[in-house]
């Protein structure tokens, strides 16, 4: 039989990429690839002891159909908790539970993009959100991305010569895939621009609560006075990306259309989930939590980057990272990326090539992405090691 597809659909094509994939589902293979919480960063015992209660006292209300905007009590403790850390939940605003934050990326995009209608984006950027844009088609306009983020020139030019741009999407703190945070002094910039070009900014902030080093920045949404921000939270990196509980905080006209698109794609975010992770934030302790990841993963990051700087330099570069999970690694201007990564994956191990993140994957680019959470120790020195020996083959 000959399967029609949508339009829509038709515009997302399996990737070349996609096949370097395949070679790490094989368990010889060292996967840099992934971008997975760290196994010992999962709060069990408290996560058994939370769900045994539940189910002991309280298992219709986790077993039943509940409301699309999410568990009332988990919705009340996010806003507080927004409001009063980040300054990030205004009177015009209002939240929703979405199943994991990659689920505000669909819904923006189903509730504001026509077809052909712009996204501006930072270019590398995440590609599970290009794809939701994708899936609307939507039209993606990359921005480069600078070591303290978008280049704000290269911004105001994208807003200047393209009609009906939607909105910017930015991962401002440690950013998936480059490890860039964006300065304070750009967030201003971007937001004063959202307002001179009336566009929107849809802010995506998994990795804010795992800095390990330096500064925190406030976020952009805490800037907005004119209901132009629309916020992407998650628990994925910080409680389980399994229980795919994630927020989006938006003026209450947006929410109100993201809660009849929700209701139509899944009912509601799995209660259960909701209900733990509220009682995870209530009475347990959520800030020594999130100092106990920030801990682990400070640790892993400068392994990593010890053994980066150990196998890999000066042949291969990087930029220090304060926060996230990943590494950008650049290769020389002359090498060929593309061949590199696959030489890497056939001496068994698995980087991610960097054009998997650009809004135009056809586009050239020397670099390549690398995980230090999911893989142990032992795989981390191995993986590097063997990265460095594929350079001093290569080039
Ligand atoms: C930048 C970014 N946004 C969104 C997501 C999706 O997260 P979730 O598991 O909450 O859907 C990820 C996951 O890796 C991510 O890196």
């Amino acid at each position: 039989m000959n399967y029609e597809f949508s339009q829509r659909v038709q515009a997302l094509k399996p990737s070349a990429i996609r096949e370097i994939f395949k070679y790490a589902a094989d368990p010889t293979v060292v996967s840099l690839s992934a971008g997975n919480p760290a196994p010992e960063a999962f709060p069990c015992k408290e996560l058994a002891e939370i769900s045994e209660k539940l189910l002991r006292e309280n298992p219709v209300a986790a077993f039943q159909y509940s409301f699309t905007e999410g568990y009332p009590v988990l919705r009340e403790q996010l806003k507080k908790y927004m409001a009063e850390k980040h300054n990030s939940f205004k009177d015009f605003d209002d939240l929703i539970i979405t199943s994991g934050a990659q689920q505000v990326m669909d819904l923006t995009t189903k509730v504001l993009v026509n077809e052909g209608d712009k996204v501006i984006c930072e270019a590398p950027s995440f590609i599970g959100s290009l794809n939701s844009f994708r899936s609307y088609l939507g039209q993606l306009v990359g921005v480069p991305v600078e070591s303290d983020g978008m280049n704000m020139e290269a911004l105001e030019e994208a807003l200047k010569n393209n009609e009906n741009v939607k909105f910017i999407y930015t991962i401002p703190n440690f950013q998936n895939p480059s490890g860039v945070t964006m300065s304070y002094e750009k967030r201003k910039k971007m937001y004063e621009l959202a307002c001179k070009y009336n566009v929107i900014i849809l802010e995506d902030n998994p990795y804010g609560d795992l800095r390990y080093s330096g500064e925190h920045i406030p976020t952009i949404k805490s800037l907005d006075t004119e209901g132009r921000v629309i916020y992407a939270g998650t628990f994925s990196k910080v409680i389980s990306p399994g229980m795919r509980v994630g927020w989006c905080i938006a003026p209450k006209e947006i929410i109100s259309k993201i809660v009849v698109c929700k209701q139509g794609e899944d009912v509601h975010t799995n209660i259960w989930s909701q209900m733990v992770c509220s009682e995870f934030m209530a009475n347990y302790d959520y800030e020594a939590h999130l100092e106990n990841l920030r801990n682990i993963y400070r640790k892993k990051a400068q392994f990593a980057m010890d053994l980066l700087d150990k196998h890999l330099a000066p042949k291969i570069t990087y930029d220090k990272i304060d926060g996230g999970l990943f590494i950008w690694c650049k290769l020389p201007e002359n090498v060929d990326m593309p061949e590199f990564c696959k030489t890497a994956v056939l001496n068994k191990v698995c980087v991610v090539p960097g054009n998997a993140f650009l809004t135009d994957e056809n586009e050239k680019t020397n670099a390549f992405r690398i995980n230090f959470s999911t893989p142990t120790d032992e795989q981390l020195e191995k993986g590097i090691k063997i990265l460095g020996e594929v350079a001093n083959m290569l080039f």
